[in-house]
């Protein structure tokens, strides 16, 4: 038991346990490092975002912490998610804390959805596969389908039948349903239109604020995550090169690699022309 387990006398509120606690990790692919990464914690309620350009090191990052690496890709460190060691965990272990309590959000969930499976007979097999059966299992999915603004519509469609926002939608409520308790989103946004984009964005917000669910973003686009991370971490060629709040990254940092990022957004008061 650690002790954010032990009990508190009443009216002190335990510190929670970090949902996603990283040290020291760095990732090789066949003895070239392509990730480093000294410490990165996500704590309930928490939206962390990793953010540089692409091959930086981003995905790779996240596949280790949701223990989706070979072992051996992983050089050193220590990742445990939702208090399970991710480098010591058995297959079973690991499949137990995936999906149910740590999920994975994809770039374009459209195409790793079965294209034959609608949407309703998909979470009732992926709530079964977790034990989840029955009336329990309708009312879970309704109401995580209530909880990205999507009704039971939607239980019957297939994966064509739906927008990219939707389908991006679907795949967090299934999370949802699930009871994840960390949601790890991998460029979920950007196969999407912009309005589209703040709708998603938007639906991740209310379930960190309303849910306490922990949130690691990754993405190359800091002017999204400028609104709804905590703290944003920025990479470049597999190494944490600036860290902080958005404050501290998109106004104070002195950093060159975060300001030449800045300076590509106009929004962020880069060049607009
Ligand atoms: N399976 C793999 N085998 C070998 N090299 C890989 C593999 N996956 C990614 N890489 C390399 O690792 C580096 C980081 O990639 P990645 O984590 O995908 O970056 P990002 O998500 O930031 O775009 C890149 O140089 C990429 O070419
Ligand atoms: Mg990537």
């Amino acid at each position: 038991m650690s002790t954010a387990d032990t009990p508190t006398p009443a009216g002190t509120p335990a510190t929670p346990s970090p949902l996603i606690e990283v040290r020291d990790l760095t990732v090789s692919y066949r003895g070239r490092q392509v990730a480093s990464l000294p410490r990165l914690d996500v704590f309930p309620g928490e939206c962390v975002a990793l953010v540089g350009e692409s091959g930086s090191g981003k995905t790779t990052s996240l596949l280790a912490i949701l223990g989706l690496l070979d072992p051996t890709a992983v050089t050193s460190g220590s990742i445990t998610s939702c208090g399970v060691e991710i480098l010591r965990a058995t297959r079973r272990e690991l499949r137990a804390i995936r999906g149910s309590r740590i999920a994975m959000i994809m770039q374009s969930p459209q195409a790793s959805f079965n294209p034959t499976t609608r949407f309703g007979t998909l979470m009732r097999r992926a709530l079964a596969l977790h034990g989840v059966r029955g009336q329990d299992s309708r009312a879970r999915i309704t109401e995580a389908l209530r909880s990205v603004q999507l009704d039971d519509d939607m239980l019957r469609r297939y994966p064509h039948q739906v927008s990219g926002g939707q389908a991006q939608r679907i795949a967090i409520a299934l999370a949802v349903a699930l009871g994840a308790e960390v949601i790890a989103a991998d460029e979920p946004t950007s196969a999407l239109d912009v309005t589209v984009q703040a709708e998603v964005v938007a639906v991740l917000q209310q379930l960190r604020v309303a849910r306490g669910l922990g949130l690691l973003l990754v993405s190359h686009d800091l002017a999204l995550v400028s609104t709804i991370a905590d703290r944003i971490v920025v990479m470049q060629a597999g190494r944490v090169v600036d860290s902080g709040t958005p404050d501290d990254v998109i106004i104070r940092s002195q950093v060159p690699y975060t300001r030449e990022l800045i300076a590509a957004v106009p929004t962020l008061g880069g060049a607009d022309d």
